[in-house]
């Protein structure tokens, strides 16, 4: 279970924390708390101390987001009062557990989001959960605040692992706005850095930033809300050409070359960035009642996406891929609301993982100013036959089937029709 815990470190310097002086402190609770490095789960640390006496431990995942300098991180989390910092390098598990599946599912909450942020909470919350057993901890505590999604994701998955843990969200207890959590942060000698007027979260299949001049619906997105892409005005003037090829639903090859996923995704956000491609305005229906707008930043999820739906229409036969669009849509409207780890998810990925074993090929795609188009595919299982699809000279599919079939196909819309003209 240790493999990838790379960093694990016990801070004794702050054990008891500054505010304890010269008293012993005696803690009353153990928390484990999901820690980003940013100013509200610092805040978070001080929070829970102060309010509950607690001594916390501190969790970061590297998933992929820009800025994971995991010790410098767990620096700061010590410095600010965590007994002790966890830090795991969950990249691979990402992409195997969280990633993939939502590939082969062609994931995309109300037809647009990739669910970047969505699919990382339940992975996050796993971890809390094992260092929670681990350190046999009272709770785990999460900054989310009370008006998101994530703040379901997280407790839902808790409490799917562990019944018995309590979850502790500060963000939703504290009376603290974007001021007076400034205000709380200088008190408490935490720092602020750059905090902007967004709200971002990173991983590695996408950038998710909201708040701030985007609660105007009509205001136009300024080029400091993205950072993975640039616009398509400014990308380069040439196409760009890529070969994608997948095995069983997942990609494994970049232009020929077979690559570790992680690689591959990254390189494709990189690639993707460069040609203004994956950035997604969307106004979407949280869980919670409330529609939000949110700018998202995901080249390789939607170059992924585009070109795995391509290999299914080419290789699933045609009810698959009509019924497979409504498993895809509920998927992704279950990942989205929580439920990891409701059974109906596991019985989707049943359906979704048997049905990818002929997703097989390859797809070429020409990255443009902000557009990832296929221009091409083959694939080994290719239900593609050239000669029942052409109109010249190739054509060998016997037209006069077609008389007999349509009247057969039609009875009934005709009998319904002869009743209405009757009446
Ligand atoms: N709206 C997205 C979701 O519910 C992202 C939420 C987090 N967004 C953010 N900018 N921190 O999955």
């Amino acid at each position: 279970m240790d493999y990838n815990i790379i960093i694990q470190n016990v801070n004794f310097k702050n054990k008891g924390g500054e505010s304890a002086r010269f008293i012993p402190c005696v803690f009353v609770m153990k928390v484990v708390l999901a820690y980003s490095g940013g100013l509200d789960t610092s805040i978070c640390i001080k929070w829970l101390e102060e309010t509950y006496n607690a001594e916390v431990i501190t969790l970061t995942l590297d998933i992929g987001q820009e800025r994971s300098d995991l010790r410098f991180i767990e620096e700061k989390a010590k410095n600010i009062g965590a007994v002790k910092t966890y830090s795991i390098n969950a990249k691979e598990e990402f992409v195997r557990d969280y990633i993939n599946p939502s590939i082969k599912a062609n994931a995309l909450y109300e037809g647009k989001y990739p669910l970047s942020t969505a699919i990382g909470r339940p992975l996050i919350s796993k971890w809390l959960v094992k260092i929670a057993e681990k350190e046999n901890a009272d709770a785990v505590a999460h900054g989310s605040t009370g008006k998101g999604n994530d703040q379901v994701r997280f407790e839902l998955a808790i409490r799917s692992l562990n019944p018995g843990l309590k979850i502790i969200a500060p963000a939703r207890q504290w009376n603290l706005n974007r001021e007076t959590a400034k205000i709380y942060a200088k008190k408490h000698k935490i720092p602020i850095g750059s905090s902007s007027q967004y709200s971002i979260d990173e991983n590695l299949w996408g950038r998710s930033i909201e708040a701030g001049s985007l609660e105007d619906l009509m205001s136009e997105p300024s080029d400091e809300v993205y950072s993975w892409t640039v616009s398509p005005e400014n990308a380069l003037d040439r196409a760009e050409f890529i070969e994608l090829e997948f095995d069983e639903g997942i990609p494994v090859r970049l232009n020929g070359k077979k690559m570790n996923e992680v690689r591959l995704i990254q390189k494709l956000n990189q690639l993707g960035g460069k040609h203004g491609i994956g950035r997604i305005d969307m106004v979407e229906d949280r869980l919670i009642g409330i529609k939000s707008r949110e700018i998202y930043e995901c080249p390789a999820a939607t170059i992924i996406i585009e070109a795995h739906r391509d290999i299914e229409r080419l290789t699933l036969t045609r009810e698959e891929n009509l019924f497979k669009e409504l498993i895809d849509s509920k998927w992704a409207q279950l990942v989205y609301f929580g439920q990891w780890y409701e059974p109906l998810k596991r019985d989707l990925d049943s359906f979704i993982n048997e049905s990818q074993h002929m997703v097989s090929g390859s797809v070429r795609l020409r990255l443009y100013k902000g557009l990832a188009s296929v221009t091409g595919r083959e694939s080994p299982n290719s239900l593609y036959d050239m000669g029942l699809a052409a109109y010249d000279m190739k054509d060998v599919f016997n037209h006069k089937l077609a008389e007999g079939f349509i009247r057969l196909w039609g009875l009934p819309s005709e009998i319904a029709g002869r009743r209405k003209k009757g009446k």
